[in-house]
């Protein structure tokens, strides 16, 4: 067994819910052993090669790096030698100078140049009893130091550059993905060491792939149709397409596919897609795009749109679907805030339009399917309203899943009421928040 440190997104409880379940869906791991707000730690029971974990980071949409744990200190050694308040303990800096974890990390540096960043990750987005910044600096320089006592011609690291964006509190201590890659510390001798400081314990791991933010902006950029009013982030769609729990070579349908963002991403996993929706242009969009990404790719991939109403999807397409992935019609786009009445009219609409495509859908969706959706959440002049998943799921086939199940943390033990997560919960916020529709994610599937 081998523990790893997945770096989360934004929205660290949908991508440790993803995490989860993905791992599960595969046998990889039933629970998570450790958490914060930026990071989860895993056992994953298989021994996989560095190739294969690459693929899994690939396949999550709520995860940027992939690192293999080395090395796990106490907290308090880390809080006693760079408390963000009062004496630095001189013993527990001596005991870190020491960096055991680099003759694991670096097997053979003899007379090599070597370049290297250590990233830190704290607990919470903001506040922290450590110094990050003199911890980053202060593992760099021993790091470095045992490097050429280990023999290195010559010794680079590199530390967080330019400005971050996530806010100005937010401690701005590691490597963002494309500075990776643009110092190609990826390839050996080189690495990124990774610091992933939780409530009682610090995993040192090293990196083994990270996200490509730039290859997914070109695809983004680049496609032939754009509808930027309702279209899904693509990190996004691969977290639905994970809670479907679609695997390579399944027939994914999105009902209400739109330009086919989540399309591109389930074909770019080697699935076949098929997609319908209710507008002409979405439909030929969605066909000029995937189109594109065969062609940019210079691969065939198979995909079928069909422009139809989904209400009648068991009419329109003739394939045994595998899964069901999907940002479906989140109703009208508001400027400003809708009226109750107003919500309450959008919400049940929505609501009749969702319960008649599932139980069409519950017509060509293999038995042990599952579908990952959206639903908005409707921010009116009186408060939230969102849809009645119990309306929403009634007389048709299926039922909602917990992506956070209880039991999937049983020996994560975070205390603070920052890490808190609630298991079990029905609905997970994808939130952005201030928008008039917010979205929640729900896993679906049969009784
Ligand atoms: C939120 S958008 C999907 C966005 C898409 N994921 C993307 O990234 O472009 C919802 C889509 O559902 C379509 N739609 C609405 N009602 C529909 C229906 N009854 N059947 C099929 N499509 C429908 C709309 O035309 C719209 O393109």
């Amino acid at each position: 067994m081998t523990r790893y440190v997945f770096v989360l997104g934004k929205n660290w409880m949908l991508g440790i819910a993803e995490l989860i379940v993905y791992l599960r869906d595969r046998n990889l791991a039933k629970e998570v052993l450790d958490y914060t707000r930026t990071t989860a730690i895993v056992d994953i029971q298989e021994d996989l090669k560095d190739v294969e974990l690459i693929d899994v980071l690939g396949a999550l949409g709520g995860s940027f790096k992939i690192a293999r744990v080395v090395s796990v200190y106490d907290r308090i050694l880390l809080e006693e030698a760079f408390p963000a308040k009062g004496k630095v303990q001189k013993q527990a800096r001596a005991l870190l100078q020491q960096v055991p974890w680099a003759k694991k990390t670096w097997k053979n540096v003899k007379n090599k140049k070597v370049k290297f960043a250590v990233s830190t990750y704290s607990t919470y987005a903001k506040q922290t009893t450590i110094d990050l910044r003199k911890l980053t600096m202060g593992f760099n320089e021993w790091t470095k130091q045992q490097l050429i006592r280990m023999g290195a011609r010559k010794v680079i690291y590199y530390v967080y550059e330019g400005p971050d964006k996530r806010g100005a509190k937010r401690p701005n201590v590691a490597l963002w993905p494309k500075s990776i890659a643009r110092h190609g510390l990826l390839s050996p001798p080189n690495a990124e060491i990774i610091m992933a400081i939780a409530e009682s314990s610090v995993y040192v791991a090293k990196t083994i792939g990270v996200y490509d933010a730039q290859l997914q902006r070109y695809r983004d950029e680049s496609r032939p149709y754009i509808s930027e009013e309702v279209s899904t982030s693509p990190k996004l769609c691969r977290a639905l397409l994970n809670f479907a729990g679609t695997r390579t070579g399944d027939t994914i349908l999105d009902p209400f596919c739109g330009s086919g963002t989540l399309l591109m991403e389930a074909a770019l996993l080697g699935m076949k897609c098929v997609g319908v929706d209710i507008d002409a242009n979405a439909a030929n969009g969605a066909k000029q795009n995937l189109r594109w990404l065969s062609r940019d790719l210079g691969e065939r991939m198979s995909f079928k749109i069909v422009k139809g109403d989904s209400q009648q999807i068991d009419e329109l397409i003739t394939e045994k679907i595998d899964a069901v992935a999907s940002e479906p019609e989140l109703g009208p786009v508001h400027k400003d805030r809708p009226t109750k009445e107003e919500a309450v009219r959008h919400i049940s609409e929505l609501t009749q339009l969702y319960r008649t495509v599932l139980l069409k859908i519950g017509k060509i969706l293999r038995s042990e399917g599952r579908i990952g959706m959206t639903i908005p959440v409707i921010n009116s002049k009186d408060g939230q309203l969102s849809i009645d998943l119990e309306e929403m799921t009634a007389g048709t086939e299926f039922h909602v899943l917990m992506m956070l199940p209880k039991e999937a943390f049983e020996s994560s033990i975070p205390k603070s009421k920052q890490l808190k997560i609630t298991p079990d919960r029905p609905v997970l916020p994808e939130r952005k928040r201030g928008q008039v529709v917010e979205r929640g994610v729900v896993m679906l599937g049969r009784y």
